[in-house]
Formats: C-alpha cells, structure tokens, sequence
C-alpha cells in the first residue's frame, strides 16, 4: 500500500537516492512503486526516448490511481478525516468528508457518471467553484477511468468553448454558481454560453446552488442531485487502467496563441505525486495539508488532491480569497484547522505583506510546521517575511520549481531534510537530472553557472504528450535541445549546486503565479475594435510579480483613451478571463520590428522596465524613430 511516510528523511539519504535514481533509474522506481496497489503488476519500468519524444513507465500494469487515494485508507483509516472544506464566508460551517465518506462520495457520482454512459477513455469537462464536488468530480472520472479535464472557473466562456473543443469533451460537470469574497458568481452562464459553440456537448449535469439558480435546458442539463438519487449503486467500482492510459489533460498557455492541453498518464503521474508529496514536505501521518491553490491548476491537481490523498493525508480545501473579509483569513483557517503544512504562492505572500502585520494580531499559528511556495520566484524580502511572520522562524520554507508539464515537484528543499536557501529552489529531487544550456546550446558544466534550464532524463511524473498533436509535444519541449526536455526557464546555479530559477526566457509570463502566453493576450487585444496590432511583455509588478505591459497599434489614433482601455479590458476578459487583463496600456504609433517583420520584444521590455538607456543597437530596426516615440511616453 502507498506508504505515508517519506523515504527521504536525512541529508545523506538525498544525495544516495538522487546518485540511484540518476544512475539506474528502473531499479529506483520499480522499488519505489512497489507499495501501490496494482491489479496488474508492470512488464517494464520506464522506456523512454526523449528525442522522438516516446516515454511510457510501468508499461504491462493495470491499476486505478482512486484505490491507491481512498480505498485503501478507507480500509486502514476509514474514518481519519481526508477532506476537509473550509467555505467562503467565514460564518458558514466548515465540512468534513473522512477516508470513508470521501471514498462513498466518489463511488456515487462515479455511478452516477457511468449511467449517463460516461466510459472510460471519455473526456470530461469540469467547470465547478472550489467545493467538495469538485473533489468528488476529479476523483469519480478516475475511478471509471474517464479523462478529467478541469477549466479554472475564472476561464471566460471562449476558453471554456475551446478547451471544450479540443478535448472533444461531450459532457460538462458544473454548478449554478460559486462564491467569490463574499460575492455570489455565475457558473452555469458561463457554461450555457460557451456550449452554443459546442455541439459536441450532449450533457451537462448540474450542481444547483439554491442561493444562485440557473435555468435548465431541458434535454441536455441534468440534476446533480437527481441524477446520483437515481444512479445503480454497484456502477461505481473503480476500472482497472493501463499505466499509459490518459488520467488527466489540463490546459495551459504556451507560447503560441492556443493554449495546450498537457496529458498526464496514471501510473506514472501516481509515483511521482506521491513521492513528491511525502518527501517535499516531509509529511507525517495525521498531518493537516493546506495548499491554496485552485484545482484548475497543476498544484491544484497533484497536491490538493492526488499527492495527498495517496499519502493518506487531511487535505484542506478552501474556498475563499486570502484578503476576504479580512487579510486575517488565512491565518484563522489554519488556526481554526490545525494546519501542519501550509502551501501557496509568492503573490499571495506580498500581498499579505503588504496589508500590514497588524493582521496577524491574534494569530496563533502554533500548528505550523512546514511552509511552502509554488508558482513563481518569491523574492528575499517575500520568504524572510513568511519565515519570520508565518512560521516563527522556526518552520522550514520549500521553495518549489515545477510545472504543469512536469506533474509534480522538480527542484526544491526537503523541509528540514535538506537546506532551504531564501529565493532558491536548491536541490534536484530524485529523477531529476538538471541542466544549464548557455546561448550556443552548449551544456555549462562547474558552478557557479547560468543558462537555460533543460531536464535530462525521463521522470515519471512528465507529461506524455500535448492533446492530439504529438509533433506540438515534440516542438515544443524536445527541438530546441533534441533529447532533452527545455522547460521555458533560465536558471543560476551556486557554488554549491543550488539552483535559483530566474524566470521564462519564452513568451510566457507568470503573472500571480498563473501563466500567461503573450500571443493569447495579444490575439484578445487586437479583436478590440480598431485595433491593428499589439504586443504584451511581462514587467515587474510588487503584488503580482509580473504584470502584463501591452503596447497597443490602432488604425486610426483613438480619440478617447479611457474608452478605447475599457474596450481593450472587456476584450480581453471576454476572450480569456480577468486573469489576462493588462496592467498597463500604452497607445502607441508602431512597434519596434526588424527588417524582416519580427516584433523586438527585447526592446519593449526593457522600455516598461524603464531601462530606456540600455536599448542596444536599434539601427537593425526597420523604423528606429518608432523606439523614442514609444520611450517617450512610456506608462511609469
Ligand atoms: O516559470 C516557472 C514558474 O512557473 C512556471 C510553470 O507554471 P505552471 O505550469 O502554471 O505551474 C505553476 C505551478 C507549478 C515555471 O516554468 N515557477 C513555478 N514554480 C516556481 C517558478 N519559478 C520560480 N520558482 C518556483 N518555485
């Protein structure tokens, strides 16, 4: 059975295991995964070959990723709690689903699902706020084997319409409405909206919220509640997968205008979650796991849920904002829970900060113990902060570098296993082999050095492919150095081997730890009316790390600023979500382009950053006048 203990739990066992995982990687995980419970057991532990790019781990076994998370703690501990809800409003009760209750939950809507004729291999859309059905949601597509495909509920409905259509989802789980800082907000719109640009769809199974109705489209909606009153109970055993078999796609934006569907596999994603999980934050049983992240993302998927609960773990899920109604929240829910580890993202760090310390008046955070950050580089003056004011100097900070594509933690401390170095993700994990490319494409060996940050070997956690355009997969990660996974980041190592992560060197932008691409923001913006073209470059923002900078070329100059901004905004946010909006919006004549038609982002960039006296050559420019007109009026 998964074991709830880490492996890792000394300095000197890090460095074996990352020696034996590096050197013979079959030998470490057929180890390893021996404690899950397979149907069947695997043929071969890993094949892969990165410059096709074709990887496959346990290949022969058969296992149902649910029964490692909940059956078998629902038989060893069917009563430890597993989920707890913390809702929005700070008044409402706080639930608690314990291993049985969350392991029944999930059996009935996986029921439910495959009456509806929902099989496996089916893809899944699922567009629900931050409440336990979402849980449930994920876990019964599992359990039948059905692809889940979760959309941040912030997704407009033309995101929605599109992550639909790529997936060739043909039903949709959603409820009529959420909560978001005290304020009701439409669901079930959003999805009605979305869906008359996909006739694919044939169902859409609704959670009704009674403090938020919605109407029904008869035919085609169906009621949550209803619909699992009615289900056959004996429908919702879990399905033997294959390991390769697709558990999940979750979408994320690139550096071309689409978004990408990322594929995570069972058996593989299952380990890597799972050792990841355990070793990282050094989880002990009983421990409360607090991670703030939204299951629309990749922290969301493989901490909240999948990583903790194959590890036995409480998992706490909240529904609210960290700044409503007071930026005391988290601190209560920790309190009022009993959090042992507490995982979230250096913008939301700042911007507790930045409320001032009077917030924590009356926080007792005695239950702390491990504290982590995801998403983004957090700052010095960010981690000093969250050591000293959220963990008392005494919890250890896990600075954690990974990705959607690399399904779970790559580099980063063991807490109180291994160093923790402030603005530093540190250390490999097992499996991962790190890189340093310099501009030439060479590897840059000794320390201290810098580069472009390139995985090796093969773990079991990465991605397989992008959704239904293997040779994207292929392009994207593995053309730039052939059999080497690029990761899109640049990185500094110390003298020690320590890796700090400086940030994308693509077009993609963190903005609030969320990634952004460039091309999808700009695709947005230039849809407004008028709008000839426009180019987005991240700039350094205090709360949210990066904003977004957007130079915006119209036909016609527009004669009414503040209008044409609104209208940029409401463009924007009608074809991807608020989470796009720009920060900053300069109108301006032209764009800095070279004679054969290239955007010079280089050039943008350094202009938002107010770097206007380090511009380089800009002679090569088709029109260099354009470059001072654009300085000139630079937004401050
Ligand atoms: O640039 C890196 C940054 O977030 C990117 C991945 O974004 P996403 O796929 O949305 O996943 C976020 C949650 C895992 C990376 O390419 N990033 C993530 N964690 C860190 C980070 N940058 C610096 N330090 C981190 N700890």
């Amino acid at each position: 059975m998964p074991s709830s203990a880490a492996l890792l739990q000394t300095q000197a066992y890090y460095s074996t295991a990352w020696a034996a995982a590096a050197a013979d990687p079959a030998r470490f995980w057929g180890d390893y995964a021996r404690q899950f419970v397979w149907r069947k057991p695997w043929q071969t532990v890993y094949q892969a070959d990165l410059a096709k790019p074709d990887i496959a781990w346990f290949s022969g076994a058969e296992l149902n990723i649910t029964e490692n998370c909940l059956d078998r703690w629902a038989q060893l501990q069917p009563d430890a709690p597993a989920l707890i809800w913390e809702p929005s409003h700070p008044d409402d009760a706080a639930k608690t689903y314990t291993y049985g209750q969350l392991l029944s939950e999930v059996t009935r809507l996986a029921a439910a699902l495959r009456g509806l004729g929902v099989q496996r291999g089916d893809r899944v859309c699922i567009y629900l706020p931050m409440i336990p059905e979402l849980a449930f949601a994920v876990l019964a597509c599992a359990r039948i084997g059905a692809v889940h495909s979760v959309v941040f509920g912030g997704f407009s409905p033309k995101s929605v319409a599109d992550r639909l259509q790529d997936a060739g989802a043909k039903i949709v789980l959603t409820a009529t409405g959420g909560h978001r800082a005290g304020k009701p907000i439409q669901l079930k719109n959003i999805v009605d909206e979305a869906l008359l640009s996909c006739p694919g769809v044939s169902q859409v199974l609704v959670l009704n919220v009674p403090a938020i109705p919605a109407p029904m489209q008869p035919g085609r909606d169906l009621d949550w509640a209803t619909t699992l009153a009615d289900a056959d109970a004996n429908q919702g055993y879990a399905e033997p997968m294959e390991a390769e078999d697709m558990l999940f796609i979750l979408y994320t934006s690139g550096s071309t205008g689409k978004p990408k569907g990322v594929v995570h596999t069972c058996a593989g994603y299952m380990v890597w979650a799972h050792f990841t999980f355990t070793n990282v934050f050094q989880y002990q049983r009983g421990q409360v796991f607090f991670c703030t992240a939204d299951v629309g993302w990749i922290t969301g998927h493989s901490y909240l849920l999948y990583g903790s609960l194959l590890a036995g773990a409480t998992t706490l899920m909240f529904e609210g904002v960290p700044t409503w109604p007071t930026p005391a929240r988290f601190w209560q829910v920790i309190d009022r829970h009993k959090v042992d580890i507490f995982y979230t993202a250096p913008t939301a760090i700042r911007s507790l900060m930045a409320a001032g310390d009077e917030h924590l008046q009356g926080a007792d955070l005695g239950s702390l113990k491990v504290l982590g950050s995801v998403g983004e580089p957090i700052n010095e003056e960010a981690w000093h902060w969250y050591h000293r004011n959220i963990g008392k100097g005494r919890c250890p900070i896990v600075d954690t570098w990974w990705q959607t594509e690399t399904g779970g933690i790559m580099i980063s401390p063991l807490a109180g296993v291994t160093p923790s170095i402030p603005a530093h993700a540190t250390l490999p994990l097992p499996g991962v082999v790190p890189m340093l490319i310099d501009e030439h494409g060479a590897e840059v060996t000794g320390n201290p050095a810098q580069g472009n940050l390139v995985i090796k070997q093969a773990w079991p956690g990465m991605m397989r492919t992008t959704y239904g355009d293997h040779e994207r997969f292929r392009q994207t990660y593995f053309s730039a150095y052939p059999g080497q996974y690029f990761t899109g980041d640049g990185a500094m190592r110390d003298a020690d081997g320590n890796y700090r992560i400086t940030g994308r060197v693509d077009d993609v932008i963190n903005v609030s730890g969320h990634r952004i691409g460039t091309a999808e923001v700009e695709n947005a913006i230039n849809a407004a009316d008028g709008v000839t073209e426009s180019a987005v470059v991240g700039r350094p923002h205090d709360i949210k790390g990066q904003g977004l900078y957007a130079y915006v070329v119209y036909a016609n100059p527009p004669q009414d600023h503040v209008v044409a901004h609104a209208q940029i905004l409401a463009e924007v946010t009608k074809q991807i979500g608020a989470i796009a909006k720009p920060d900053w919006i300069q109108f301006v004549p032209g764009l800095p382009k070279t004679r054969s038609g290239k955007i010079m982002r280089r050039i943008l960039r350094k202009i938002a950053e107010g770097d206007t006296a380090n511009l380089g050559d800009t002679s090569t420019l088709l029109d260099p006048a354009v470059v001072d007109a654009i300085a000139q009026h630079r937004l401050t």
